[in-house]
């Protein structure tokens, strides 16, 4: 299973520690043996590569907690957030915003940036995107920088609540890949 580190975004982790670890409360992950070799090898067999989709249980994500995985060789983060976040992403209009598209894999491409085109619930209490900075790929800190979002410790691209970028050199929001619910506590990526 993922390992749980609720210091993960802490300094003193490595950046290969953070892709593979969970911040905040844990979630099971309910792919089990699908999602073992994807988490504990650098270098997956083409077999395992080719695995299109995998599910997520996120039943023990708490409210304000982020779960981290590994999918297809990128960070994923699903996080379950607080009335506060969703709020303060709610309440921010698109034009305010440097990118104005939803980036949004499950929706049209020209999709606007309002934050119920990126949350993955009518509600806006999940949010799931792909843990890469659009500047230049690293991966963002959650509860970061002014916005209370993520924040690029590289080059100071700031997201917030609905990792929408809001100041710094990334161009565009971070992207979010094809996922749903499968049932109110399993998402299936892919
Ligand atoms: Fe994130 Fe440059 S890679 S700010």
């Amino acid at each position: 299973m993922a390992q749980v580190d609720e210091h993960a975004h802490q300094p003193a982790v490595t950046r290969r520690d953070f892709l593979y670890v969970a911040t905040g409360a844990a979630g099971g992950i309910a792919a089990g043996a699908a999602i073992w070799p994807l988490i504990n090898q650098m270098n997956p067999s083409a077999d395992v590569q080719a695995l299109a989709s995998i599910q997520v249980d996120v039943s023990a994500v708490e409210e304000g907690s982020q779960l981290t995985i590994k999918f297809l060789g990128k960070p994923v983060f699903i996080r379950r957030r607080t009335p506060e976040e969703i709020s303060a992403a709610r309440d921010t209009p698109v034009a305010q915003l440097p990118d104005g598209l939803a980036r949004n894999a499950n929706k049209p491409a020209d999709a606007p940036a309002t934050d119920e085109n990126r949350a993955m619930d009518p509600d806006g209490k999940w949010l799931l995107m792909t843990g890469v900075c659009t500047h230049l790929g690293c991966v963002p800190l959650g509860e970061s920088g002014e916005y209370n979002g993520w924040f690029c410790p590289c080059h100071g691209s700031t997201y917030d609540t609905a990792g929408r970028i809001r100041k710094g050199p990334a161009p565009e929001n971070l992207h979010i890949p094809v996922a749903s619910f499968t049932s109110d506590t399993v998402i299936q990526l892919g």
